[in-house]
C-alpha cells in the first residue's frame, strides 16, 4: 500500500511456489475499497511461457480505460458515466510507450503481473526494468506489481541495479505453524464445527508451511468427522484426511513420487526421500545432507552416516529419478531442496499413511512448536 501511494515506487512479490503470493497481491483490491479509493483501475494479468513484453502490455491495456471528467470520490456508477475510451498498445510498443499511455489514463492504475517467472522470452525482464525506471523517473501515477516464483529479485528482474530504489521487494516466506493452525481453526469456526487441538497441531505440522495443504487437510478432516456423525474433529479424522488428500493428489505428484523411489531391488529410496521431506529447512527451503540424520533415525530406528545416503540424494536431483530435488553449493557443502514445494507434504503424508513414520515423530521433528499460539477452543 505504501508503494501504491508513493509516486515512483513499484513492487516485486516473490517466494516459493504456493506460499500465498497471488493471494497477497489480490488483497490490494480489498484494501483500496476499504479506503474508499474508487478511482483506481486495477488490472491483473497471468503470464504463460509464450508471454513477452508486447503481449503482456496488450493484455493490460485491453482492460484499461482512458477516463475523463473523473473525480477522486467517484463511485462505480459514476465511473461508468465518465467518458471512457479504449487504449491499445502497438505491436512495436516500448517502455516509453507504456509510460506515455499510462500517463494519459486520467486515473491512477495498479497493474499486477503474476507468474512472471514463467516467461521464457529473454528480453522481457530487461524491458520491464526499463519500464519501471521510466515510470519512476517520470513520476507516473501507476504502480507495477510483479509476482513470481523466485528465491531472489535477480531471478525475476535482470539488471535491476538501476531500479533498486524504485522497487519495494516483498519476499513471501512459508507460513509459521501458528498461521497454518489459524487457517484450520478459522475454517472450522466458519463451518460451525470444532476440532481438537492435537488435530490442529498435526495438520499444521503436515502442511510444511504451505497454506494450500492446511486448507485441504482441514477440509477433509471436517468431512471425515461429519461422515462419522460428529461435529468435533479428532486426530483419527486427520488420518482419514491424509488418505483422502493422497487420493485426490495431482497425477504429476504421484508419478514423480513413483519415479523417485522405484527400483527392482531392495532399497531405501522411499525412506531417504521421506527423511528429506522431514528435514528442517532454511528460509529458502534448503537442507543439508547432515539434516537427514534425525528423521532417518526416527524412520529406520537405526543410525546412518551421510555416506550411506549421499548417493541417493544426488540421484533424486537427476532426471532418472524425476529431479524431485535440486542442489546448490560445492562438493561437501551441497544443500538440497524439493524442486516442487508441494511435493514435500505429499511425501510426508505418504510416509504417515504407509506407517513409515508416526504422526508423533512428524510433530517432534518440526522445529517450531505450535501449541502456545493456538486460539482457545470454543
Ligand atoms: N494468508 C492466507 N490465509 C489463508 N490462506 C491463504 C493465505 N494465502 C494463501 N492462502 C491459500 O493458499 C493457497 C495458495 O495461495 P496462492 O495461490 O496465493 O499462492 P502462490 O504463492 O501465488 O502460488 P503459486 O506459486 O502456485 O502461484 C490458496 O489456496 C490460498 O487460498
Ligand atoms: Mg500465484
Amino acid at each position: 500500500m505504501d508503494a501504491v501511494f508513493q509516486l515512483g515506487q513499484h513492487v516485486l512479490i516473490y517466494g516459493e511456489r504456493g506460499v500465498g503470493k497471488t493471494s497477497l497481491a489480490n488483497l490490494l483490491n480489498d484494501s483500496l475499497r476499504s479506503l474508499e479509493k474508487w478511482n483506481y483501475q486495477v488490472v491483473r494479468l497471468n503470464c504463460d511461457a509464450t508471454a513477452n513484453f508486447v503481449t503482456i502490455w496488450q493484455g493490460v491495456f485491453r482492460e484499461l480505460f482512458f477516463l475523463r471528467n473523473l473525480h477522486s470520490g467517484d463511485t462505480g456508477e459514476n465511473l461508468t458515466a465518465a467518458v471512457r475510451s479504449k487504449v491499445s498498445f502497438p505491436e512495436d510498443g516500448t517502455a516509453e510507450d507504456v509510460r506515455f499511455l499510462l500517463k494519459q489514463l486520467g486515473s491512477p492504475a495498479i497493474i499486477i503481473i503474476d507468474e512472471f517467472d514463467r516467461i521464457e522470452d529473454p528480453s522481457t525482464a530487461t524491458l520491464f526494468a526499463d519500464t519501471i525506471k521510466s515510470l519512476s523517473d517520470h513520476a507516473v501515477d501507476a504502480t507495477l506489481i510483479i509476482v513470481g516464483v523466485a528465491d531472489s529479485i535477480d531471478e525475476l528482474i535482470a539488471e535491476h541495479a538501476s531500479i533498486e530504489r524504485a522497487l519495494v521487494q516483498i519476499q513471501v516466506p512459508r507460513m509459521l505453524e501458528s498461521e497454518l493452525a489459524e487457517i484450520v481453526e478459522r475454517g472450522f469456526l466458519h463451518a460451525k464445527l470444532s476440532i481438537d487441538k492435537d488435530a490442529v497441531v498435526q495438520i499444521a505440522a503436515l502442511s510444511r508451511g504451505l497454506p494450500h495443504n492446511a486448507h485441504e487437510l482441514g477440509m477433509f478432516t471436517g468431512h471425515a468427522a461429519l461422515d462419522d456423525g460428529r461435529l468435533i474433529a479428532v486426530c483419527a479424522d486427520v488420518e482419514s484426511a491424509i488418505r483422502r488428500s493422497l487420493k485426490s493428489a495431482r497425477q504429476t505428484l504421484v508419478s514423480s513420487y513413483l519415479k523417485a523411489i522405484s527400483s527392482p531391488h531392495p532399497n531405501i529410496y522411499k525412506e531417504i526421500l521421506l527423511a528429506a521431506a522431514l528435514c528442517p529447512t532454511d528460509e529458502l527451503g534448503y537442507f543439508t545432507a547432515g539434516d537427514l540424520r534425525a528423521p532417518l533415525l526416527a524412520i529406520k530406528k537405526k543410525k546412518y552416516g551421510i555416506d550411506a545416503y549421499m548417493r541417493h540424494l544426488k540421484q533424486f536431483c537427476s532426471e532418472g529419478r524425476g529431479a524431485v530435488l535440486e542442489s546448490r553449493g560445492e562438493r561437501r557443502r551441497y544443500r538440497f531442496r524439493f524442486s516442487d514445494s508441494l511435493f514435500e507434504p505429499y511425501v510426508i503424508m505418504r510416509g504417515v499413511d504407509e506407517k513409515l513414520v508416526s504422526e508423533d515423530d512428524v510433530l517432534c521433528l518440526q522445529s517450531r512448536p505450535v501449541e502456545r499460539f493456538l486460539m482457545p477452543v470454543k
